[in-house]
């Protein structure tokens, strides 16, 4: 069985052949408990803490609001929390349905299987009513609303790689999100990110054992940014123009970054990617012959890798740019675990993911060995 999953290419090639399934709406009271709408407190609120095994945190709110910019974090953790319950939500219904590619050979498996879930998905459910609360209380715009999505896959096992791929980005961009509240002065919130960190740490555990990897990835795990995971969630599972209220989160969305190489093995390679030329051309940063490009690997908590682009081909009939770079696999020091690949307009070198972020054009690719 394969230990990897090039996600990127995955989500692009299953996104055109599965364009004939409905999108994922929480329309029509989907959940049965009113959720994204949940007063607290409700009977619904308890009925949702009794499924996920514990309630949300009933201290004080902090007494000052949070900075425009943790506003701006709590918004994306919203934002991707309400993709996370879109996904378990209609997980546990293929399963519950037994839908083709979900099904069970035995029914003690397939309870087993949504007791998990079932947690899982209320546990995500507080997650974002907990995030979204403190929006609404300081932010003046309002909660995030929900999207519709699209979810790329049609069975458990490619679900479950899925689940753990987007867990994995979540892990590394709420170092960020952390990172920031520290440098934002609001310290009274890291303590419950830090909390979520743990918890999305176990259910990724659980997630990759499914796999049939080992439950912990790498010793220290990859740091991601904020703009990558909201340009992830946006290019690969929300339906375009269906957010409410999307552009209250100040974040970039970058354009695709796509791996066209199947099947990555845990070893050095060329790996090819491709691009799409913006309408208006090639921008004069670029340069015409795309020097002015770089691609940047963010893997565990090293200092991001700078390579060359190699072999580019520009076809400007189809407005799209192909191109190789080497990916330095080493079992001891690169490439396990997740590796978040991103298109820069400078060589950098870069000390750490956010400046990467900061000079992205393309990303972020996703790459998940052992
Ligand atoms: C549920 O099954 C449908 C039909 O195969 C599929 O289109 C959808 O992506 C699946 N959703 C999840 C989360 O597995
Ligand atoms: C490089 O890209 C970043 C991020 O999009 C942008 O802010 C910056 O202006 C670009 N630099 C050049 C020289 O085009």
């Amino acid at each position: 069985m394969p230990s990897f999953i090039a996600l990127a290419s995955l989500f692009w090639l299953t996104c055109l052949s599965l364009i004939s399934a409905a999108p994922f709406s929480y329309g029509n009271n989907r959940l049965g408990n009113g959720f994204p709408t949940v007063a607290n407190p409700s009977a619904q609120l308890t009925a949702i803490e009794a499924a996920a095994h514990g309630s949300l945190p009933d201290g004080p709110a902090p007494p000052s609001a949070p900075s425009s910019n943790s506003i701006t974090s709590l918004r994306l953790i919203s934002f991707n929390e309400l993709t996370e319950v879109a996904f378990f939500t209609e997980l546990i219904a293929n399963i519950t349905n037994n839908v083709a590619g979900y099904t069970f050979d035995a029914d003690r498996s397939k309870q087993h299987m949504l007791t998990i879930l079932t947690a899982i998905q209320a546990q995500e459910e507080l997650h974002e009513l907990n995030a979204n609360e403190a929006v609404t209380k300081f932010g003046g715009q309002g909660p995030v609303q929900p999207c519709q999505y699209n979810f790329p896959v049609d069975n458990l096992k490619d679900a479950l790689a899925l689940a753990s791929t987007f867990t994995d980005v979540v892990l590394g961009t709420l170092q960020d999100v952390q990172n920031l509240f520290g440098t934002d002065g609001d310290i009274g919130l890291i303590r419950g990110v830090a909390s979520v960190i743990g918890q999305e740490g176990e259910q990724n555990g659980f997630f990759r054992f499914k796999a049939d990897k080992i439950p912990s990835a790498v010793p220290f795990l990859t740091a991601s940014t904020r703009e990558f995971a909201f340009s992830a969630l946006n290019q690969n599972f929300v339906v375009p123009g269906s957010c409410p209220n999307i552009g209250t989160i100040d974040l970039p969305i970058f354009d695709p970054l796509v791996i066209e190489t199947q099947n990555i093995q845990p070893q050095s390679q060329n790996i090819q990617f491709s691009i799409i030329i913006p309408t208006g051309g090639i921008p004069s940063s670029w340069h015409s012959d795309c020097s002015g490009l770089s691609l940047v690997w963010i893997n565990q908590q090293n200092t991001p890798i700078v390579e060359k682009l190699q072999n580019i081909q520009i076809d400007l009939k189809n407005l799209r740019i192909t191109f190789e770079t080497q990916f330095p696999f080493d079992s001891a020091s690169f490439g396990n675990g997740l590796t978040i690949a991103a298109v820069t307009n400078s060589t950098g070198p870069f000390a750490t993911a956010d400046t990467v972020a900061a000079d992205t054009i393309f990303g972020p690719g996703l790459i998940e060995i052992n």
